[in-house]
């Protein structure tokens, strides 16, 4: 029997996003379009839109963010919704209250999602297997696991600059043993029909068997970065690195960090991407960060659609067993 996804609901729409992997190409161009005909509303005088008024969204944030907290809460206030920001360091879970326990309070005052970000992989499909059936969650980066709208956001930076996904190569740079970003990165652009799909880093960093995922694998930066139209940095996760995988920064900025030479490997109108935060001299040097082919901060302006096009969704579906 296939294992439900609860993503899904009975009508196949999205109910929860937790993970890309298992979504199919069509609902991923789904929210890209979706997301497209909300870039307008940010060039508005009033930059809003009434799509969520009335409904109650909480930013639940175990781990420190600046760009997916931001944006969640500015695409939540662009769709008119009410959001609500939890203190995890301050609130009642640092008094020994169960996560459980706290979420069943946030059911009694009425929100209709939770935006979930926590250091242990499976925490947002923990929370979206034990809430109220009318609560939605979204995944804001589990452990190494997922990061679902960090890549939905660079598929979307992507699409605008380079159209069709088919012919592209793309190689994915640095740390993508705890990279929950790579991996959603590797499902979107698999699922998206990406030609080459690199990762590159040293061994230590690569996990085992990640081919199997359908990515190439390269050791050297020079033949990983050949006529790649897309490079996409990492930084080095040291907060989930256990013991010395990496003689020193030096070295590794020496051997993988991202310099205008080594991306001389790269097509001449490659562009250069990073999820953030970026350790300027340690994966990337400061000339490419703030070059002309850097699209960093595109990345960031762009998550505010997305988040808006993946809210919208979830929570513009029909009530189950009724109307809109
Ligand atoms: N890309 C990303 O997740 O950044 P934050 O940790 O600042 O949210």
């Amino acid at each position: 029997m296939m294992r439900k996804n609860i993503q899904l609901d009975e009508q196949g729409r999205l109910k929860h996003l937790l993970t890309l992997e298992g979504l199919k190409r069509e609902l991923l161009v789904e929210i890209l379009d979706t997301a497209e005909s909300f870039t307008s509303v940010t060039g508005q005088a009033v930059k809003k839109v009434p799509l969520l008024r009335g409904k109650t969204l909480v930013n639940l944030f175990f781990e420190a963010s600046t760009r997916t907290l931001t944006t969640f809460e500015l695409a939540a206030k662009r769709l008119s919704a009410d959001v609500l920001k939890i203190n995890v360091s301050t609130s009642a879970t640092s008094k020994g209250e169960s996560l459980l326990d706290m979420l069943r309070n946030l059911e009694a005052m009425h929100c209709d999602m939770f935006i979930v970000r926590h250091g242990e992989s499976g925490a947002a499909h923990f929370i979206a297997s034990h809430v109220a059936p009318h609560i939605s969650v979204i995944n804001a980066g589990d452990g190494r696991h997922a990061h679902p709208t960090q890549a939905l956001l660079d598929m979307f930076t992507i699409r605008r600059h380079k159209g069709e996904f088919g012919p592209l190569t793309v190689a994915i740079v640095g740390d993508i043993m705890h990279s929950r970003v790579a991996r959603s990165q590797i499902h979107a652009l698999t699922t998206l029909g990406v030609d080459e799909v690199r990762v590159v880093g040293p061994k230590t960093l690569i996990p085992k068997a990640v081919e199997t995922l359908g990515v190439h694998v390269y050791h050297d930066m020079e033949y990983g970065l050949e006529d790649a139209d897309v490079v996409i940095m990492l930084r080095l996760q040291k907060e989930r690195m256990q013991g010395a995988l990496l003689p020193s920064e030096h070295e590794y900025y020496q051997r993988y960090g991202l310099t205008m030479d080594k991306l001389a490997a790269a097509k001449t109108d490659a562009i250069v991407m990073h999820p953030g935060p970026i350790n300027r001299g340690v994966e990337i040097q400061s000339e490419v960060a703030d070059s002309a082919q850097s699209v960093i901060l595109e990345q960031v302006s762009n998550g505010v659609a997305v988040r808006m096009a993946v809210m919208s969704m979830v929570l513009g579906r029909p009530a189950e067993g009724g109307a809109a």
